[in-house]
């Protein structure tokens, strides 16, 4: 069942449901990714809504949203030192997403230990430490979660950005989706990485000292090509059989295609058990019917891994199962 309003609940307790938070703000953020979560939620444009906040109890995945509140509780307080002395009594690092109430929630955010939101350069060993999320409904009534999807406060990463050595900006979600893994390719680790060019993946696995085998039907940015490691091979990715290419430690894919067809070159990978980490990006603009396109990502799901929207993910998905874990 869904409510329409938490308020029509105890004002303190925790709810059945979770809270969603749409990507309504920052440079990716457009409508695509609020339209494809209200269609997983099942929401009209006005229900269960609080600006960016969505509230729904449904039990089947969802992929669109920057961040889950996975166990969300009201909380109804008088004074601002008491809800603050509450939220710090539950864990050290919290993070607001508001839509009203703006001065009373700077005064409240004032009394939690501060956060640093400067952008990190990569590699970046992420905290494990939880970072909550919460906001006011109204005066009297904080809606918060100490657990949540992202690792990131309110599910955003700003990097420290890299003007001139990689040829295209899609470095940066390569760089979200590692860190948030916690674990990147090593010196010397074999790398293939399907639809390359012009090269902004291929850059930063060299950067790392890995050996990249870039695959693309279109050329490498020349600087790209002359780096120590890459070797380049002008073809169409998903015509080349696991067994072509051997044993690697990481699979990356940023091709371009309709996701059942990356999914189908995924499978071979795994059933031939030639690699164990795997980043790829699910294209979705115009690629299927909305309820066919959730299908075919429930089919990621089952391979294992998880399917989430990052910060820097437009219009796509991004499918991670890596095996390698952080100390290792
Ligand atoms: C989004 S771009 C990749 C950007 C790249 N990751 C970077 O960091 O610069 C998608 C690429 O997929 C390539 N592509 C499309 N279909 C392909 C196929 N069947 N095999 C190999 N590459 C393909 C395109 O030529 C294009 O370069």
């Amino acid at each position: 069942m869904l409510i329409t309003s938490p308020i029509t609940l105890a004002k303190t307790g925790l709810l059945p449901g979770r809270v969603y938070e749409a990507a309504s703000t920052g440079v990716y953020a457009d409508k695509y990714a609020e339209t494809c979560l209200r269609v997983e939620l099942g929401l009209a444009d006005s229900g269960n809504t609080w600006g960016p906040l969505f509230y729904s109890e449904t039990r089947e995945p969802v992929f669109w949203a920057r961040n889950i509140w996975l166990s969300p509780f009201l909380l109804e307080f008088d004074s601002i030192g008491s809800v603050a002395t509450a939220l710090r009594g539950i864990q050290r690092n919290w993070h607001p997403t508001l839509f009203t109430h703006w001065r009373r929630a700077a005064l409240i955010q004032s009394r939690l230990p501060p956060m640093s939101l400067k952008p990190r350069p990569f590699p970046w060993l992420l905290p494990d430490a939880s970072v909550g999320a919460w906001t006011l409904l109204d005066e009297h009534t904080l809606l918060a979660s100490a657990n949540c999807s992202s690792p990131f406060p309110g599910g955003v990463i700003q990097f420290e950005e890299d003007k001139n050595g990689p040829p295209s900006r899609a470095y940066l979600k390569l760089w979200e989706a590692l860190v948030r893994c916690r674990v990147w390719p090593h010196t010397g680790d074999r790398c293939l990485d399907a639809g390359a060019s012009p090269g902004g993946w291929t850059w930063t696995l060299a950067r790392l000292k890995a050996n990249v085998i870039a695959v693309d039907r279109a050329p490498l940015a020349e600087q790209v090509a002359r780096m120590p490691g890459v070797s380049f091979t002008r073809h169409d990715a998903f015509s080349l059989q696991p067994e072509d290419i051997g044993p690697i430690d990481w699979l990356f894919c940023d091709v371009i295609c309709y996701p059942d067809r990356l999914y189908e070159w995924i499978e071979k990978w795994l059933a031939a058990d030639l690699c164990q980490n795997f980043v790829c990006t699910i294209k979705t603009q115009g690629a299927n019917t909305r309820r066919n396109l959730s299908d075919t990502l429930r089919r990621f799901t089952t391979l294992g891994g998880q399917v989430i929207h990052l910060y820097h993910n437009k219009h796509e998905l991004t499918w991670l199962k890596v095996s390698r874990r952080p100390d290792e």
